[in-house]
């Protein structure tokens, strides 16, 4: 048996090079030996800190309680993290981890052995036809059954490489000893087939007892009362952990349900130590997905002495709205709320809770350490409909610097900020204007309900409305679909003075179609407000104009005060030092895609490739360089970033960008103000940038063919713009009929301009492919 072990290490051991690699240059993770920053004081039950269980590994990016999940976990998240493995056992009561009894989509099986028929099992009622692991020996299982994605939101790279398990790989994978946590819940499935492997209920707890020495787990959970009662007094000095599947379940050996069980406390303390809860008892959701007060049941069992376990982390998962879809927001309302903090946090990410411990708890007041400035994209528009006055309010109280407004015109001259002059998706006008429905070209391929086509008091007959650039259970909070009120350049420009921002954003589009179809003169209406405000005559306040047009930017050049700021409205991967110039010649900033810092591979593979060279090149000309849109929504990152946008602006703002531009202000204000933002700070925990191509090479397996990224670098021709056409003279227009709509018949046509891309092109390349996959995220409510 030893030799066979012996081989088994070998072969994970090499498998484990390539995994390190990724991890240790990764991101998060710990110093070994470095001074502990100020204690922090925690409402847990034993007043330390909280501890990150990583479930089946870092399962949020490799197969669940494979080797690099485990690997990766161990190297990205606190050094205390703990391992758990979900036990089964196979028919010669060997242990592998896996948590779902069934292995047909979590593994390889069903092509491993082709002749072998799927069998039908009773499984908490259902019958379901699968491969179990209790019909094979360990032999067989080990060597030809390997770990498959089974959730489809997260990569297919690793699939079909990576062996399945057993606990003893586990704790004795490369590095620092794991502390390792066993689950065991196949007792409650064996029961019900007493007759096909006799006592094998008594196997997993022989398992366990007889493996204590050796595995050492520090917990040891299960949903059933028998099971944990028979280990009572053998296993010391591992905590026993009563699980809580779902509190309507039945619990196999009372009978009685969980919620039922759960009042009877003393009970629970005969024979557990600690409760792992859904995080829904604990934190209750409602049906609009909005955060209800909290239960009492921390508190409750903190009073008895009995620890309390939160689990169904994942990033990756459809967040309450409270918390703007950023990841960390729900572990802080867990262990950083003023009335209790769980015992312990039971993830898919477990780097992202080890940051939101290490990083963000208790942190709210601390100085912005990371320069890049903080530009907000329409204002908050995650969580509010975009440029309306919650929305700017909101990204202001969330520590936004530079609150930006892209000015439209209405069609008698009114400035007023939107995030696109086509009305139709940011206000109500599709239900009540379809009439004016054209489409323009020169803006946009679809058509368009155009703010210049409406008055003034026509458009105020409309209401802002929360565009969402995810569909389905990703669309943002329908609660506030059509909240707020419109805001005038005038109003904007009087809020951000009053709110004493460091500066304000103009941005500025379809310049030359307005002045040559339109007879309106946004430049001009620009100029007056900026001049009215006396924004033009100080320094105390940044002002940016920007523009995809340089023309535009000429015509502020005189004003040194402003910094102008070329948009580049399309996909670039790098510049040459010559283009660079070329941009210097209209503008000291420019504003680019995430995908022009890190490149990306094409679709679908969703990794980063390399960095471009668009920071060091405009650097070198003296050009910012600010980048966005940043999102929080899990489908708009590479995988590279576990789903968490705090390692994406840790790579951004490494690599040097100026600035970022986020409809989640409040995540950017998060990350700048973390000590784990200083990666010379030498603390115990740090949020580290990726290192691009990492994961394609070191962790993907199944490489797709590849395919030469196409994307050019910035070319002369995309910065050098027609110069602005004269203002032309429209006497009265007639109003638009659908008849006319579309028909250009005014004078001079505008010059072909780069088209408005702001909410098209650049929304995260992850959509279209992801979609379908929208609904498979069931692994909340466990598959067995
Ligand atoms: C396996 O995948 C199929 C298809 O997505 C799904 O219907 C089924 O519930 C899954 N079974 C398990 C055990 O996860
Ligand atoms: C969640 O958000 C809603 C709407 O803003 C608010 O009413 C509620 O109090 C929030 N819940 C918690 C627990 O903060
Ligand atoms: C100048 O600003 C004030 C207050 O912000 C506003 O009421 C007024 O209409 C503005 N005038 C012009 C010409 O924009
Ligand atoms: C990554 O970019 C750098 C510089 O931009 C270049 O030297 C290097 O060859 C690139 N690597 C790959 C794998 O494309
Ligand atoms: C860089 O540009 C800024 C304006 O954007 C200017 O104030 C500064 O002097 C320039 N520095 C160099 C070295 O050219």
């Amino acid at each position: 048996q030893d030799w066979k072990k012996m081989i088994r290490q070998l072969l994970l051991s090499f498998l484990l090079i390539q995994t390190t690699l990724v991890a240790a240059r990764g991101r998060g993770r710990r110093h070994p030996a470095v001074v502990p920053p100020p204690a922090k004081k925690w409402l847990t039950l034993n007043g330390g800190e909280p501890v990150v269980v990583a479930r089946g590994g870092f399962s949020g990016i490799a197969p669940e309680s494979s080797l690099p999940a485990y690997s990766t976990a161990q190297q990205t998240s606190l050094a205390s993290t703990i391992l758990l493995c979900d036990l089964q056992l196979t028919k010669d009561a060997q242990g592998f981890c896996q948590s779902s009894l069934n292995l047909q989509n979590a593994t390889t099986i069903a092509t491993a052995f082709p002749d072998l028929k799927p069998r039908t099992y009773n499984i908490n009622g259902k019958n379901v036809e699968g491969f179990y692991g209790v019909d094979f020996l360990a032999d067989d299982l080990l060597k030809n059954v390997f770990l498959v994605q089974s959730i489809y939101s997260r990569s297919p790279g690793m699939d079909g490489s990576y062996p399945l398990l057993t606990p003893y790989d586990v704790v004795g994978m490369q590095g620092p000893p794991p502390v390792l946590w066993m689950n065991v819940e196949c007792c409650n499935f064996v029961l019900q087939y007493p007759s096909f492997y006799d006592g094998l209920k008594l196997s997993s707890s022989a398992f366990i007892i007889d493996t204590m020495r050796d595995l050492n787990p520090a917990y040891i959970s299960s949903p059933e009362i028998g099971f944990l009662k028979g280990l009572v007094g053998k296993v010391n000095p591992a905590k026993l952990i009563f699980k809580i599947p779902d509190i309507n379940e039945v619990e196999p050996t009372t009978k009685k349900t969980y919620v039922t069980l759960l009042s009877d406390i003393n009970m629970i303390k005969t024979f557990a130590s600690g409760i792992i809860l859904p995080k829904e008892s604990i934190w209750p959701v409602d049906s609009g997905r909005l955060l209800l007060p909290a239960t009492s049941s921390v508190s409750d069992f903190h009073k008895a002495g009995v620890e309390v376990y939160a689990s169904g982390f994942a990033n990756d998962d459809y967040l309450s709205y409270n918390y703007s879809y950023d990841p960390t927001k729900e572990y802080l309302q867990f262990i950083d709320n003023s009335q209790f903090s769980v015992d312990g946090v039971i993830t898919d990410f477990p780097a992202t809770a080890s940051e939101s411990i290490a990083c963000l708890a208790q942190n709210k007041n601390a100085p912005k350490i990371v320069k890049a400035l903080i530009i907000s994209d329409d204002g908050a528009s995650g969580d509010y409909p975009g440029s309306t006055d919650l929305a700017y309010q909101k990204a202001i109280d969330d520590g936004t610097e530079i609150i930006d407004c892209s000015v439209q015109l209405s069609k008698d001259g009114t400035a007023f900020c939107l995030p696109s002059a086509d009305l139709i998706g940011t206000t109500t006008a599709a239900s009540l204007f379809m009439d004016r429905s054209t489409r323009i070209p020169e803006i946009q391929d679809k058509n368009g309900i155009f703010s210049f086509d409406l008055t003034w008091t026509e458009i105020q007959s409309l209401k802002p409305q929360l565009a969402s650039v995810f569909d389905g259970p990703l669309a943002r909070n329908p609660a506030n679909k059509n909240a707020g009120k419109f805001v005038t350049l005038n109003e904007f420009l009087d809020l951000a003075k009053k709110r004493a921002v460091t500066g304000v954003l103009i941005n500025i589009e379809n310049a030359a179609y307005l002045a040559s179809n339109k007879g309106l003169d946004i430049v001009g209406a620009v100029t007056t407000a900026l001049s009215n405000a006396t924004l033009d005559k100080q320094s105390t306040q940044k002002v940016l104009i920007q523009s995809d047009d340089s023309s535009v930017l000429s015509k502020f050049q005189d004003i040194k005060t402003y910094q102008r700021v070329l948009a580049i409205d399309k996909d670039i991967s790098g510049s040459t030092q010559e283009t660079a110039q070329e941009v210097k010649k209209y503008a000291d900033a420019v504003k680019v895609f995430r995908n022009s810092i890190v490149l990306d591979y094409p679709n679908p593979v969703f990794m980063s490739l390399n960095y471009s060279n668009l920071v060091e090149v405009m650097h070198a000309a003296n050009i910012s360089v600010y980048v966005g849109i940043l999102r929080n929504e899990f489908q708009n990152f590479l995988f590279d970033y576990y789903a968490d946008p705090y390692v994406e602006l840790a790579t951004l703002t490494q690599k040097g960008v100026d600035g970022i531009v986020t409809d989640y202000p409040a995540t950017a204000n998060a990350y700048m103000r973390s000590p784990c933002s200083n990666p010379n700070a030498n603390l115990p925990y740090t949020i580290l940038p990726i290192n691009p191509g990492d994961m394609f090479n070191n962790l993907v397996t199944a490489k797709p063919p590849e395919a030469a990224p196409a994307v050019p670098l910035l070319q002369n021709a995309d910065v050098d713009d027609p110069a602005l056409p004269p203002v032309a003279k429209i006497s009265a227009p007639p109003p638009a009929s659908p008849s006319e709509s579309g028909s250009n018949s005014l004078p001079a046509p505008a010059p072909k301009k780069s088209r408005s891309t702001k909410t098209a092109s650049n929304t995260g390349l992850m959509v279209a492919a992801m979609v379908a996959v929208l609904t498979i995220l069931s692994y909340n409510s466990k598959v067995y």
